[in-house]
């Protein structure tokens, strides 16, 4: 039986013709490919930007397809939520491909950033560019996040670590929430490195965040997290508590990076202050695994970044799944760490790297994401939720992980808008059942 809305009323785009449509309707619980909802060969139709139907074709209310419905055929692709991403730190100026070939050689992240590199040399070059000029470089950065089914990307600041600088950050974000599709959602990061010439006076750029930045961005509704870089060579457990308790009081929902590149018990802080998420998590102890389980917090995983950075150890997506931890899967996008918008390699590192299924890894990409940012209907197709959605060219999510790295994107709707148009991307039919062929 399909699920009918009330209204008669004719939708405007109907998506049909799909292997299936995952709703990630059902409660995550531990079988994630149940929680993948399936419906299948679903239809979806859209209405006045949200979703009127999701169900079997033949249970579509009469009525409802009309000569003005758009349709789009999805030639027996799946369909499913649009990506969100939970983590990037897309807005910047600058590059630091040599970095890059220097850790390809041997050199450590903590060596760059010590040696004037890393973070700093970032936000040398964003704080040297006005607003215009970040909005310009970030735009097809959102565009490409978007081209790989991205519908909603949290954005840090973290590259101004001033007040003036922190607050132009932000107000980029804003500004570009309101000329290009994909949804955004901000975050403040003041307390992403010392800056250099706060060095002499740590303590002193701790007030300055907890007393100058946090009320500002607060008072002016910039961001909806506070976000702290817990790690040896940024700032340590007592002082992202103290930015963290401010910014909490300040209405902003704390997340961290958490256990990066040491075992710094970020992840016990996380429970303790009932953050949203945890991110990174490649040194987390079992400890902190078990406090993430008990007090809630999604653990967001980013291989791409654990491979760019050469690090040892991936973060343990199998033991948090299996721990009851809910996972989301983020790009990280920036110049030093990530260097990619393309979320769909992150479901398949998350498979090859952190040891999940490639159901979890969906769930990961699109509800657990969600979770990790507070959205209750975003990466689901729910009725009467966002009309965010995205028709790949293959017939099943398993093929995202397992054709790896390729964009198996054909369409992206965006509150019920198209924004994508891949309609010539080439079919995958690899996993196609061919009777004629015996398999
Ligand atoms: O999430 N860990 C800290 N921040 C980023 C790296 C940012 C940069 O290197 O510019 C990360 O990996």
């Amino acid at each position: 039986m399909g699920e009918l809305t009330a209204s008669p009323a004719a939708f405007e785009l109907l998506v049909r013709n799909t292997s299936e449509v995952l709703t990630l309707r059902a409660p995550p619980g531990r079988d994630a490919e149940r929680a993948l909802g399936a419906v299948h060969r679903g239809v979806v139709g859209v209405r006045e930007g949200i979703i009127a139907y999701v169900g079997p074709e033949q249970d579509v209310p009469e009525g409802a397809v009309t000569a003005a419905t758009q349709i789009l055929d999805a030639g027996g692709g799946f369909v499913g939520p649009g990506f969100v991403d939970p983590h990037t730190h897309c807005v910047f100026a600058g590059e630091r491909s040599h970095e890059f070939e220097l850790r390809n050689q041997g050199a450590s992240y903590l060596e760059l950033a010590k040696a004037g590199g890393g973070i700093m040399s970032t936000v040398k070059a964003t704080r040297a560019a006005s607003g215009a000029d970040l909005v310009a470089l970030t735009r097809p950065r959102l565009a490409r996040m978007l081209a790989h089914g991205v519908t909603c990307a949290e954005v840090k600041s973290g590259y101004g670590l001033n007040v003036r600088d922190e607050l132009k950050m932000l107000e980029v974000v804003q500004s570009l929430r309101a000329i290009q599709p994909v949804e955004l959602v901000p975050t403040l990061l003041c307390a992403h490195a010392i800056p250099t010439e706060q060095k002499p006076n740590r303590a002193h750029y701790v007030d300055v965040c907890v007393k100058e930045i946090i009320p500002e961005v607060a008072s002016r509704n910039l961001a909806r997290f506070c976000d702290v870089f817990t790690e040896e060579g940024a700032f340590s457990l007592a002082e992202s508590e103290r930015i963290l308790v401010a910014g909490k009081a300040h209405g902003l929902i704390p997340r961290l990076h958490a256990d990066q590149l040491t075992a710094s018990g970020a992840s016990g802080l996380a429970a303790t202050l009932h953050a949203s998420s945890a991110d990174h998590l490649e040194e987390i102890s079992e400890d902190g695994i078990r406090a993430l389980a008990d007090a809630g917090v999604v653990a967001v995983l980013m291989p791409t970044s654990t491979l760019f950075m050469h690090q040892k150890r991936y973060a343990p997506g199998r033991k948090l799944w299996d721990a009851g931890v809910p996972v989301a899967l983020g790009t990280n996008v920036n110049p030093g760490s990530a260097m990619s918008e393309n979320h769909a390699l992150t479901l398949g590192l998350g498979c090859l790297l952190n040891g999940l299924t490639a159901a979890e890894a969906y769930w990961a990409a699109t509800r657990g994401a969600a979770m990790a940012l507070r959205l209750p209907h975003h990466g689901e197709l729910v009725l009467g939720g966002p009309a965010d959605l995205v028709v790949f060219s293959c017939p099943t999510y398993r093929h995202l992980p397992y054709h790896l790295g390729i964009n198996h994107v054909r369409w992206v709707v965006k509150s019920g808008n198209v924004v994508v148009q891949r309609g010539d991307a080439p079919e995958c039919g690899e996993l196609r059942r061919r009777p004629d062929l015996g398999v």
